[in-house]
Order: structure tokens, then C-alpha cells, then sequence
């Protein structure tokens, strides 16, 4: 069964209405009768998280948002209107999506230049976000490893993309290429930065743990022909630290999202 969307009084931020996604002249149905609403929190900001099994169509509701992909029909709409050419949303992927050849500072401010920002303004606004995820004293690095590590290049990305719109951030695996320990501590960073520019997030994971950590609602997909089969609303304290992952609620949550995931067909 898929999950029914309410829509209350809030304003909506994202909306994916009736989307269908085939393949080979219509013979293959990757996405089916999708439905996604995500109302804004205004100067609060939100974690939407994405799970499900692999292949069922993540990466692609991630791609219809940020206007890499069109699907075959259904209806894409920011902010109840739908989706312009124009709208610009950035996107962190699993592997590091920073150009090399440019610094750190070029790459975060490179959204910007395409915007026709003066080179000063630019710059400025590009060094307010590298404070923000901690770059600062890197900036005229080149962006690539191992001048960089892991995950300071995964802060590169995320800087460029609020840059790019504040707003909304779409996160892809983010730390999947990342060892434990970078992991965990880049899951802290990103609370830390939410809570300073309260984006909307929308956070790709194979990881319950990490999803249920940092996520405020949790979106179960199917197999395919996939749409969203189980809604889980996080009911633990909007600030969280690592503390929280000994909290029995944490491990009731972890569980119970583990044993729906495992009920799916693969
Ligand atoms: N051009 C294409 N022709 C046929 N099938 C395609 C095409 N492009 C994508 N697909 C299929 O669309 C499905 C969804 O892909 P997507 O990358 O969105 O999955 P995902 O949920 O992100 O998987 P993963 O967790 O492995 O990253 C996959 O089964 C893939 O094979
Ligand atoms: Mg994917």
C-alpha cells in the first residue's frame, strides 16, 4: 500500500505528484503512481530521509528535484509550482563531485559565477559558507585527495550546494565512500550545519542507523515498480547528539525500520 500524503495548512516545499518512470517504450516500470509531499518547517528546516532497496529508484526521485531527469509523467513542483529549468538545486553525491583543477573557494563559489555574481560578492558569500562547514584556512586549496581528505571534500560539496540554494539540499549517499569513523563524525558535522542554515535535506542512505540519527521523517520505497510504501515519523528530540543512539527508542526505531525493509520483496 502507498503511503497517502496529507496536506495541512503549512506551505509545501517539495512535490512529486503521480510520477511514473518507464523504460523500453513502456515495457519496464522502474517508478509507479509515486507520490511524495514534503511541507516546508520555515527558519526550522527538516531531514527527509530516502530508503530502500537497491535499484528501486532513489537516485531518480533525487534527479526529478534537482532537474537532471524528467519523468515520463507526473508532475514536479517546488514550492506548489512546478519545476523550472530556471530552479536551481544542488546535490552531494557519494563520490566527490568537486573539480580538482579549482580551489576549494572557486568550487564552493561556482554556483555563484554561473548567477553572474560579481567575482567580490561571490568570494564573500563562498568564505561565509566555507566557515560554516569548518573549511576555513583551506580555501585556496586545490579541491582533490589527498590534499584534501574524504571528508573535507564532502564539505566542498555541501558548501557549493547551499550556496546554490539554501533552501533545499539533496544529499546522495553522501558519506557511503567515507571509512566509520569520518562517517559518523561527517553525520554530526551536518546536524551542526542544519541547524545553522536549517535547509530542507533530502538524504539518500543505506545506513537505518545513520537514517534514523539524523532523520526527522523516513521514507520506505519499494521494489519495483517502486512508490513510497512506509511513512516513520522520528519521534526523538529535534537536537540530537550521539547520545542518542543508546536511547531505547533509538534501537525500537532502528529495529522496527530494519524489519520493514527486510519484508520487502527483492
Ligand atoms: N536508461 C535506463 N533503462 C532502463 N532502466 C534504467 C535506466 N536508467 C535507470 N534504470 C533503472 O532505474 C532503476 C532505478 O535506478 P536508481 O539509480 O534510481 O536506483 P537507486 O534506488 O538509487 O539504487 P541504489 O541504491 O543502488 O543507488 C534501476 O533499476 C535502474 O536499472
Ligand atoms: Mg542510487
Amino acid at each position: 500500500m502507498a503511503v497517502i500524503f496529507e496536506n495541512t495548512v503549512l506551505p509545501d516545499i517539495i512535490e512529486l505528484r503521480n510520477i511514473n518512470q518507464s523504460y523500453d517504450n513502456g515495457k519496464t516500470f522502474v517508478i509507479k503512481d509515486f507520490n511524495l509531499l514534503i511541507e516546508d518547517k520555515p527558519n526550522q528546516g527538516q531531514f527527509v530521509v530516502l530508503l530502500g532497496p537497491s535499484g528501486c529508484g532513489k537516485s531518480t526521485v533525487l534527479r526529478y528535484v534537482t532537474g537532471l531527469q524528467t519523468p515520463t509523467s507526473g508532475e514536479v513542483l517546488l514550492k506548489s509550482k512546478p519545476r523550472q529549468e530556471s530552479d536551481r538545486i544542488g546535490m552531494v553525491f557519494q563520490q566527490y563531485s568537486s573539480f580538482p583543477w579549482l580551489t576549494v573557494l572557486e568550487n564552493v563559489a561556482l554556483g555563484l559565477k554561473f548567477r553572474n555574481i560579481p567575482k567580490n560578492e561571490r568570494n564573500e558569500m563562498a568564505m561565509a559558507m566555507i566557515k560554516i562547514v569548518g573549511l576555513e584556512g583551506h580555501e585556496k586549496k586545490y579541491a582533490q585527495y589527498p590534499t584534501l581528505s574524504g571528508g573535507q571534500l564532502q564539505r566542498v560539496a555541501i558548501a557549493r550546494s547551499l550556496l546554490v540554494n539554501n533552501e533545499i539540499i539533496l544529499m546522495d549517499e553522501p558519506f557511503g565512500a567515507l571509512d566509520t569513523n569520518t562517517r559518523l563524525r561527517m553525520q554530526d558535522f551536518l546536524i551542526d550545519v542544519w541547524l545553522k542554515v536549517h535547509p530542507t535535506i533530502i538524504l539518500v542512505t543505506h545506513d537505518i542507523s545513520e537514517a534514523v540519527y539524523l532523520g526527522d521523517d523516513v521514507y520506505i520505497m519499494s521494489t519495483a515498480p517502486s512508490n513510497i510504501v512506509e511513512y516513520i515519523h522520528i519521534d526523538l528530540p529535534f537536537n540530537r547528539d550521539r547520545n542518542i543512539k543508546r536511547d531505547k527508542r533509538f534501537t525500537e526505531l532502528t529495529h522496527f525500520i530494519e524489519d520493514k525493509m527486510m519484508s520487502l520483496s527483492m
